[in-house]
């Protein structure tokens, strides 16, 4: 799988990872006055938080020991991921089984760790805040805003990229040139890997957070999935605020790079919902809602009428 030229990474590199770090210390300022109070990962998406998505996005694809890092403001998802023994009690006793399922199902998927970022400094601080946890071994990173689509599969083709090439693997998504300037960008060399179900697998050569569009080294930009060697950390440590005044996980993926350690990228093609972002939030409720058994009827039905009476583009809603 590995080609000639590519950075070659030792067998134990390998080893496949089996710890999930999913950072959830940002101040969600895209969605005030909302996340004043509530944590943005904790946003309903139809009926379940986008983080609850997320937890189950590792445990399916083999991550069963999951690490937050959290911060001020965020004790409500340390809440959500407890037993809530008085609520099951009352459901039970009002003999509501599925909801009883529902709230027991959020607290079984993994097993979930908490540690605490003292002061947002950025994503590659908050990862570097799971140094202990994850110690020697490959890790996956899974941000709480960033939802993968249930039917794709793109943490599990991450993980088998690792396992093949070792070093480290992030999601990449063609964002189209005008928009990479919101992004970290990459710029990639062909790799001879087999797509997977159409994502595709490239070499990193380069990585930028957020550069000007005319300085864009391609239109691919990096999102929330990682599978990153235990490496990652010695760099981080040493690694100076960037863009914005805080220590970015990109710049220290751009020194492994320049040190020759091998970095991947798998291209998606598929689903992706950045709930962090209120258009993008409101089109996962919607999408989502609408592919649902018990609500999609009913709400494509509706979205069928709202959407016939829209006025056109320009004029004013009555
Ligand atoms: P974002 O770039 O979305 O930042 O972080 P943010 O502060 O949460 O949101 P906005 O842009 O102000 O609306 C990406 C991920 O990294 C985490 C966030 O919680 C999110 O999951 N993060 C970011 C941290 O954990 N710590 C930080 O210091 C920064």
């Amino acid at each position: 799988m590995s080609s000639p030229t590519s950075p070659t990474a030792s067998a134990e590199s390998r080893r496949a990872a089996r710890k999930a770090v999913i950072p959830v210390a940002g101040m969600g300022t895209r969605f005030l006055p909302a996340t004043k109070a509530v944590p943005k990962e904790l946003l309903p998406v139809v009926d379940r938080p986008a983080l609850q998505y997320i937890v189950e996005e590792a445990a399916r694809a083999g991550l069963a020991e999951v690490l937050m890092v959290t911060g001020r403001g965020k004790s409500a998802i340390e809440d959500f991921f407890d037993r809530q023994p008085e609520l099951e009690a009352l459901l039970e006793k009002k003999g509501d089984e599925s909801r009883l399922a529902a709230v027991r199902e959020s607290t079984g998927i993994a097993q979930v760790h908490f540690v605490r970022q003292g002061e947002a400094r950025g994503l590659g601080h908050a990862v570097l805040q799971a140094a202990s946890f994850v110690g020697e071994e490959p890790f996956a990173v899974l941000l709480g805003d960033d939802m993968i689509d249930v039917r794709d599969h793109l943490l599990e083709h991450m993980l088998t990229v690792q396992r093949a090439h070792g070093g480290s693997v992030i999601a990449l998504l063609d964002v189209g040139r005008e928009n990479i300037d919101k992004y970290g960008a990459v710029a990639v060399e062909p790799a001879d890997d087999a797509a997977m179900d159409g994502d595709e697998v490239v070499r990193i050569t380069g990585l930028v957070e957020k550069p000007p569009v005319d300085e864009a080294p391609s239109s691919l930009a990096i999102i929330g999935r990682y599978v990153l060697a235990p490496e990652v950390f010695g760099v981080l440590r040493e690694t100076p605020p960037g863009r914005g005044d805080e220590i970015q996980l990109t710049d220290a993926l751009a020194t492994l790079v320049e040190r020759g350690e091998p970095v991947h990228g798998v291209v998606f093609g598929g689903r992706r919902y950045d709930t962090g972002d209120r258009l993008d939030y409101l089109k996962a409720v919607v999408r989502l809602a609408s592919e649902r058994d018990d609500l999609g009827p009913p709400l494509r039905a509706w979205l069928r009428e709202f959407v016939a009476d829209l006025p056109a583009e320009g004029a004013s809603p009555s």
